[in-house]
């Protein structure tokens, strides 16, 4: 399994995984392959904790941190527009259709006084702060989602010596990546959880591939085991990008009304859906998908609207998705792959980087001598 970013980055497995979940990055890149800390939940002031105990806890192994500037979301146009201005935007149909939701399902109310911050990451700024946080840490790559990083973004990275990644679901991001200076792109084809486009990871690895050629490519979205990473590097990857297979193991901190439905969860029970940032994301299908691609939904709005729109009720079916009394757990979903319907125990992290490799091993083996099947 090795390929050149197994030396580019001094790793022994060149199988990335991104997570929001310090555990789960940690453990990915001390078991050989090379964890990424999803930046988009927390603040500068938690990513720093967070990054603090990763270099703490990684035994100097090389890890990444992945942030999120939107190049394009609502009032970007106009060079970015006040937090004010964007909650104006929002219609009283659309609040009163997430109240009536969450009535519905009998969640709670967050403590009185409690305010929920729902811009975080998914601005320009939002993501600059991630970077300067990140970037004063011995970080190895920083990867950006939903459009090319900002042309000093990357320069400050290279000036540190941290190498750049970004996501891309067709051929032509992929190029306009390349053309702003990234190093090494992730092509996520549509299995994937999270933001991803319609073209499968069948279809659009070997096309980025050839595309940007010699620039390494990772290969995302449907990956979870041995065959799939060779299928991956048969179609010219140089490795794997991986997400939701860490949902499930020992060290992720999922709730369990979580873990429980995905482990329960076929591959047919993803949607792709705006529901929660305003941008297509495939995640579980739950009655809060169902009730926005309903009769009554008022339709989704676009990023950052849709998130700041339904933050605060995000944080209530997460805070009460365990109490007794409450429906808050049926709403509860996350992002979640295709990948989801091979997810059936809970392993450890290091566990799943070992079958991974022994599954490879025994499937390359048998490429080379079919007399063995
Ligand atoms: C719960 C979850 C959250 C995600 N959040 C982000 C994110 O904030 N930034 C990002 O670049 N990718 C994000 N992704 C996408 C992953 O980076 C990765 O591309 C994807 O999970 C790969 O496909 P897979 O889920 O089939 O493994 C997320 C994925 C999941 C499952």
């Amino acid at each position: 399994m090795h390929t050149r970013l197994c030396d580019t980055f001094g790793i022994e497995f060149p199988i990335f995984a991104f997570s929001h979940c310090r555990d789960v990055v940690a453990a990915v890149s001390k078991a050989g392959g090379f964890g990424v800390l999803g930046a988009l939940a927390f603040t500068p002031e938690q990513l720093e904790i967070e990054l603090a105990w990763i270099d703490a806890h990684v035994d100097g192994k090389p890890y990444g941190v992945d942030v999120v500037m939107p190049a394009k979301y609502e009032g970007s146009e106009q060079g970015g527009v006040t937090k004010e201005a964007l909650e104006g935007m929002i219609t009283e149909r659309h609040r009163d259709f997430v109240k009536q939701l969450l009535a519905r399902f009998e969640v709670p109310a967050l403590p009185e006084g409690e305010k929920i911050e729902s811009l975080l990451g998914w601005s320009d700024a939002g993501g600059r702060g991630h970077v300067e946080v990140a970037l004063h840490h011995p970080i190895k790559l920083l990867v950006n989602a939903l459009g090319p990083p900002p042309k000093d973004v990357i320069d400050q990275a290279h000036a540190r010596g941290v190498k750049v990644a970004a996501l891309v679901g067709t051929v032509a991001q992929a190029l306009k990546q390349v053309a702003a200076g990234v190093d090494i792109i992730v092509a996520q084809g549509t299995e994937a959880g999270g933001h991803t486009g319609e073209i499968g990871t069948m279809v659009l690895v070997p096309d980025v591939v050839d595309a940007v050629h010699p620039v390494p490519v990772l290969a995302a979205g449907g990956i979870g085991c041995g065959r799939q990473i060779a299928a991956s590097l048969a179609l010219g990857a140089d490795g794997v990008w991986t997400g939701s297979i860490w949902l499930a193991v020992k060290e992720s901190d999922s709730e369990p009304v979580l873990v429980e439905k995905m482990l329960r969860a076929s591959s047919t029970d993803t949607v792709r859906s705006r529901s929660l940032s305003g941008k297509p994301a495939r995640q579980l299908k739950t009655p809060w998908t169902e009730a926005w691609d309903g009769k009554e939904s008022p339709g989704t709005l676009p990023m950052p609207l849709q998130f700041m729109l339904t933050a605060e009720a995000q944080t209530r079916i997460h805070r009460y998705a365990h109490t007794e009394g409450s429906r808050a757990g049926e709403l509860l979903g996350t992002p979640v792959g295709q990948i989801v319907g091979r997810m059936k125990t809970v392993r450890s992290s290091r566990d799943v980087i070992y079958s991974m490799v022994e599954e490879y091993v025994d499937v390359v083996e048998r490429l080379a001598d079919p007399s063995t099947k």
